[in-house]
């Protein structure tokens, strides 16, 4: 039987990240702009945690699905973990958000540069949240941009033990290691044994 999982934003390009991670289930994803295109939902958590359960409960409400989604962002040690859930918001663009960090960076060492992505998913429905999931990948804040692959902080940002920043990396290889890779595979695993289970099978 196909299941039908609603990813719970706009953004087509995360619905095709999280499909390719379902490849093998028997799967249809669909997201906001196909089923509840008037919905609204105001991401005014304190958490990246918060934010996923607000956008995945609503969703999953609005549209009588199984929803699931994810916020993600960036935490500077040396900022005291900003820009955290203004990630998107800390500038207007990609490149000028990248340099506000490099300029409140500019006095500060390389060995106290670290910072981590975040990403926390969360899986909802008719009756509230089904499942919590939160990654992080470590790494540090380089002194300039390098790559031109990814998106966002990806040029500044590079993961522990690599020698190249995330912009630097295919996209195979950053979601091999990234906080959303990391968290979209747990997502996948605990989608399979949920269907499994719902199905009267054993999950795999
Ligand atoms: P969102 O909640 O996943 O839309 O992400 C919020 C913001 O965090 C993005 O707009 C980016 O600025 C930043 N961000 C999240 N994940 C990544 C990543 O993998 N690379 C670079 N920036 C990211």
């Amino acid at each position: 039987m196909t299941e039908t999982l609603l990813v719970a934003t706009r953004n087509r390009d995360k619905a095709r990240e999280i499909a390719a991670v379902l490849g093998d289930l028997p799967v249809r994803v669909v997201t906001l702009a196909d089923v509840a295109p008037e919905l609204d939902i105001a991401e005014t958590g304190a958490t990246f945690l918060e934010n996923a359960r607000l956008k995945a409960v609503a969703a999953a409400r609005a549209a009588g699905l199984i929803a699931l989604a994810d916020d993600s962002g960036l935490a500077v040690d040396a900022l005291d973990g900003r820009p955290g859930v203004y990630s998107k918001r800390y500038a207007p663009t990609d490149a000028a958000r990248n340099a506000r960090l490099l300029a409140e960076l500019h006095d500060v060492p390389d060995d106290r540069r670290t910072a981590r992505f975040h990403c926390a998913v969360v899986i909802a429905g008719a009756d509230g949240v089904l499942a919590e999931i939160e990654e992080t990948v470590e790494g540090i804040i380089t002194q300039a941009p390098r790559g031109e692959h990814g998106f966002g902080y990806d040029p500044i940002f590079r993961p522990r033990g690599a020698t190249r920043t995330a912009a630097e990396m295919t996209l195979a290889e950053k979601n091999a290691l990234s906080h959303r890779g990391k968290a979209f595979r747990k997502a996948a695993a605990w989608l399979r044994a949920w269907w499994g289970r719902a199905a009267g099978r054993c999950p795999r």
